[in-house]
């Protein structure tokens, strides 16, 4: 399906970043992994480019510089000859009460998780505008959604993801360009793992498909979104939370 295409997926160095990176490698694709820990970055691309048999390279990129994201577009085009796919995937939380939050919290995870995918998003478009083609896939939170008690911050960054989505659905359509979101429900990784085992049970529980998430749930997701099948979609937000959020 993804044979001689090149994704670029950031903050892919582990979590729901490298699924998405090995289940698009799986069927061929060349991978750029980009992450800001860039050692991390290069061996999950070694890894996966071993265990694949596709190309893949390690980049060094923080999305909240803009520069390091036209870096990393142009290094997919002189690595790897081209760009197709670029999954806006990086993400950070600082969670505290509303109340409490800090000013410095507030503005890392808005710049991470909101000012990061416009910048890849003008990274990515700048090379698909001249090919007449690219996927784009945002990944936001049912927490844009719903609202997360304690996450302000971070369920405001992935509210504005889903209307930015919206927005370059709108602007980029005319040069066969799709931009589309993700919105994963609750999916154990690095980022969740320090969460109470109390709140983790009882979201489970509350989920009408009563189990936990996989990162390899929410990569067929964007796989499906960054494939040929997608053709005709764009602009939309695609819950995968196992019915948490059912309605929105
Ligand atoms: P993770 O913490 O395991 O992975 C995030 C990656 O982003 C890490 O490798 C980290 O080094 C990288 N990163 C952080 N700041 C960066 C920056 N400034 N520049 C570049 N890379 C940076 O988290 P996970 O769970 O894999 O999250 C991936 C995405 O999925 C995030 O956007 C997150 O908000 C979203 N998400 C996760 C959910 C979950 O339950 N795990 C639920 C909903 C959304």
């Amino acid at each position: 399906m993804f044979k001689d295409r090149v994704a670029v997926i950031t903050g892919s160095q582990r979590g729901i970043g490298r699924a998405i990176a090995e289940s698009l490698a799986e069927q061929g694709c060349n991978i750029v992994i980009s992450d800001i820990n860039g050692e991390g970055a290069q061996k999950t691309a070694d890894e996966i480019a071993a265990k694949y048999g596709v190309k893949a390279i390690g980049v060094s990129c923080n999305v909240t510089k803009k520069e390091e994201q036209t870096a990393l577009a142009n290094a997919a085009v002189e690595k790897l000859g081209r760009l197709d796919i670029w999954v806006n995937n990086a993400g950070a939380i600082r969670d505290d009460l509303l109340m409490r939050m800090s000013e410095a919290d507030w503005d890392l995870v808005q710049t991470v998780n909101l000012k990061g995918v416009f910048f890849g998003i003008q990274a990515a478009t700048k090379v698909m505008m001249k090919a007449k083609y690219g996927k784009i896939v945002n990944i936001s939170s049912v927490a844009g959604l719903v609202g997360s008690a304690g996450q302000a911050n971070y369920a405001s960054a992935k509210a504005g993801v889903i209307a930015i989505t919206k927005t370059a659905a709108r602007e980029y359509a005319s040069r066969n360009i799709t931009v589309n979101a993700v919105c994963p429900g609750f999916i154990l990784t690095d980022m969740t793992s320090n969460l109470p085992d109390k709140w983790k049970e009882e979201v489970i529980k509350q989920t009408p498909l009563p189990k936990r998430g996989e990162p390899a749930d929410i990569a067929k997701a964007v796989r499906f979104l960054a494939s040929s099948d997608a053709d005709f979609i764009t602009g939309v937000i695609l819950r995968v939370d196992g019915g948490m959020v059912i309605g929105l």
